[in-house]
Formats: structure tokens, sequence, C-alpha cells
């Protein structure tokens, strides 16, 4: 790296969050004089004292190992900014309440740090943005007579398993300039082993596709899911007699909740990209967010639910997460909070002042739903004298004599 001119070789921007922490990590595990820079002052706290602020796989140890290695140093002011030679953009790019994509941030954070950038740096996009957004900055940049290149190599990996997925995913590179993906080949090339290089067009759009495609594949199994359950037959059959020996269906998924930070937001994104004529995709999101509500349908065939106490297990938008964000837990909760006498949610991982123990769920709820399949459910004994909503196939089943 260019030790000449930069103390630094990265700065990642937005540093403290889910991805950008262990971006950050990997980073200056792999030697690299690493810089986080996140504007959240209780995170930039917490990291320095060694405390991971959500669940990552094996982060906690590398964050000790990092911070005594003297490689790693974490900021919520911008000033480090101009010693690194990379700066990596993480930080969110959500979409409006009208699902609209929002560009502010990113545009905040250039203009925050703009007197702290240099010559000679590469910007790595590694947010999710909007069609064009690497352009535009190039643009930026250029009009501000700044000499810096603009790289967009976006993220993905599943939060949780960042870690391991940095050295087994192939990287996405691109840039508008050779000598900065050379560069930027280089960076990644100190953990990863195998990157795709392409245009930031096409590398904006190729983050957005992957995101979009998995949530329709999510969309086509809830359909199918619904269209059987409300006709009364077993879904959990047909699956099994869908993939099974058959390679064709070998990557069916299963029904559940499509939730979370990215997959709806992002095929959003792609549905204003095309001025709304993406109709796969306000398809799909049509029937995942729907589909709180057929479950609670579902509930309601075996009886009334006005007088009964409902239990939710799981807040969490994924498995073994304490994440909560766009979790669709919270809209079954609100769809149920409007019919049932009362509603008691757990969850052993999401920490939020509403939820209750989990054996208090089980001991006083009438009705279950399994809205997040946490480990700790599978292990649960068979569940019997309740109606249970367990669209993930997640608890064990009562033998047919209990
Ligand atoms: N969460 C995922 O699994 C995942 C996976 C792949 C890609 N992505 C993409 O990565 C991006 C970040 O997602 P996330 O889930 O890590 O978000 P996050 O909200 O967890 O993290 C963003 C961080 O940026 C910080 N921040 C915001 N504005 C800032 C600024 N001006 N300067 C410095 N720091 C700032 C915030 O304080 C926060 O800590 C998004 O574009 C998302 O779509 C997320």
């Amino acid at each position: 790296m260019d030790s000449q001119i930069f103390s630094q070789d990265v700065c990642v921007i937005g540093g403290g969050g889910h991805v950008g922490l262990p971006f950050a990590l990997i980073c200056a595990d792999s030697g690299l004089r690493t810089v986080i820079y996140d504007v959240d002052r209780n995170r930039v706290e917490q990291i320095r004292a060694g405390v991971m602020p959500f669940c990552e796989e094996g982060a906690e140890e590398m964050l000790t190992r990092v911070l005594a290695s003297g490689r790693l140093v974490v900021e919520d002011q911008p000033c480090l900014i101009s010693s690194c030679r990379f700066l990596v953009m993480i930080i969110g790019t959500p979409v409006d309440e009208h699902l609209n994509p929002t560009f502010g941030a990113i545009d905040r954070a250039l203009r925050a740090a703009r007197e702290h950038l240099r010559d000679g740096q590469v910007l790595i996009l590694r947010s999710t943005v909007f069609p064009g957004t690497s352009q535009r900055i190039q643009r930026f940049l250029d009009a501000a007579g700044l000499r810096i290149q603009v790289a967009c190599c976006p993220e993905r990996v599943a939060q949780g398993h960042s870690l391991r997925e940095f050295r087994e995913l192939p990287q996405i590179l691109s840039s508008f300039d050779d000598e900065a993906l050379a560069a930027v080949r280089e960076l990644f090339g100190r953990f990863a082993r195998d990157f795709v290089e392409m245009t930031p067009a096409e590398a904006e759009l190729c983050k957005l596709m992957t995101n979009a495609w998995r949530y329709i594949q999510f969309a086509t199994v809830n359909q199918f899911y619904m269209l059987a359950t409300a006709h009364g037959v077993d879904f959990e059959r047909i699956l099994h007699g869908c993939r099974h020996e058959y390679p064709r269906m070998a990557g069916m998924p299963g029904p559940g909740f499509a939730a979370g930070p990215c997959l709806v937001k992002d095929t959003m994104q792609l549905a204003a990209f095309s001025h709304n004529h993406f109709m796969l995709g306000h398809s799909a999101m049509l029937v995942n967010e729907g589909l709180p509500s057929h479950l609670i349908e579902l509930a309601r065939r075996d009886g009334d639910l006005a007088a009964a106490t409902v239990g939710i297990l799981g807040m969490a938008f994924k498995a073994e997460s304490d994440d909560s964000r766009d979790s669709l837990a919270y809209k079954l909760r609100k769809l149920l909070v409007l019919e049932a006498r009362q509603v008691l949610c757990t969850d052993p991982f999401v920490r939020d002042p509403g939820l209750v123990p989990l054996e208090r769920v089980l001991a006083e709820s009438d009705v279950l739903f399994v809205a997040t399949p946490h480990a700790a459910y599978r292990r649960l004994p068979p569940i019997t004298g309740k109606r249970v909503i367990d669209v993930w196939s997640c608890l064990q089943k009562p033998s047919l004599s209990q």
C-alpha cells in the first residue's frame, strides 16, 4: 500500500455498522492499518472498549486481537480520513416511507468529509447504491478538482457470517480508472481470492439484481405456501415432494418471512430504476409483505382470536441474529394487537424492553406463531394443547398419539 503519502491504509466510513465493522475487522486482521469512522458515538465507544454492538460470528475475538495489535483506530470524527489511501463507504442506503430510494446519506457523508479528502485517494462504494450513484460521485469529485477515483465494490456477505464469507466469496470490483481498479484488487487481495471485474454501472445493478432475485424466489415459494394452505393442503409435504432427489428443484427455498434491511429495499430500488415497471419486484413485495396477515387468517380458522393470548417466537429478521430492522415479526405483532386479547413476544437475541421470556410465552399463550426460526425453538419439546402456526416448520411436531 502507498505508505509514502498516507500513514493509514483504509478508512471505513460507517465502520460501526453491521457490514462496516466486520469489513474493518478483516482489513485490520489482514495487516492493513485501518481507521473506523462512524458518527454514532455510542458505537464508537463500545468498539473501542472491545465490545461488539451486534451478533457476528467470530467478531468479538477478532476485535480484541486487532485492537491489541494497534492496527485499528476508531473515531467519531472525520479527521483521520486524510491519512488514508482507501476510503470505504458503507453507510445505510435506505428507501423512504414511500419506498423511493434516498440519496441524502451518501451526499451528506461526502460533504462532511470534503475538507479531509486528498488527491490520490480511492473512494470505494461498498454500500448498495441506486444505479448511477458511482458516476454521480465521480463527477462531484472531478468538479471539486480532486484527483480521487471512485470504485464500486458492493458488499454481498450475509450478516452474521461476514468474516467467513469475506474470504470465501468472489469480490465484485469496478472503477472508472484502470490504476484505481488495480489498487482495489490489491486491497481486496489481502483477504479474498476470487474477483469479478466489471464496470461501475454493471456492479451497481449486479448487487441489486442479486437481492431482488432472492426476494422474488422467497415470494414464489411464499405464494405457493399461501395457495396450498388456503386450501387446507400441507405445504411441507409438497415441498418435500418437489425437492426429494430432484436436482432441478434443489435450490427451492422453504417458506418464511423474507424481511430485513436489504432484500425489500433493494428490490424497490430496482423498481424505481425501472420507472416502476419491475412487475415481478412489486408482486414479490405484495406477497412477502402479505404473509403475516395470511398466517393470522390460518390461525383464525380454528377460532376467534379476540379472547386469545397470542405468542410470537422470534422477533429478529432472521435466525440467530439480534437484528430486528424491518423484521416482519413486528408487522405480525402490529396486526395481532388489533384482534387478540394479548400479544406476548420473545426473542433470545433481540434487545427490546417490550419482550418477555420464552417460558412465559409458552406458558400463557393459547396460539403460537413462529416468526423467526432460531435454533433454540427447534430444540423445544413438541408443543401440545395450543394452536401453532409455524410457517418455517421449525418446531418439533407432536406424535399422532399426543
Ligand atoms: N446488512 C447487511 O446484511 C448488508 C449486506 C450487504 C450490503 N449491505 C449494504 O451495506 C450498507 C450498510 O448497511 P448496514 O446494515 O451495515 O447499515 P448500518 O445502519 O448497520 O450501518 C451504517 C453505519 O453508518 C454510520 N453512518 C451513517 N452516516 C454516516 C456518516 N455520514 N459518516 C460516518 N458514518 C455514518 C451509522 O452510524 C452506522 O453505524 C447498506 O447500503 C446496505 O444495503 C448490507
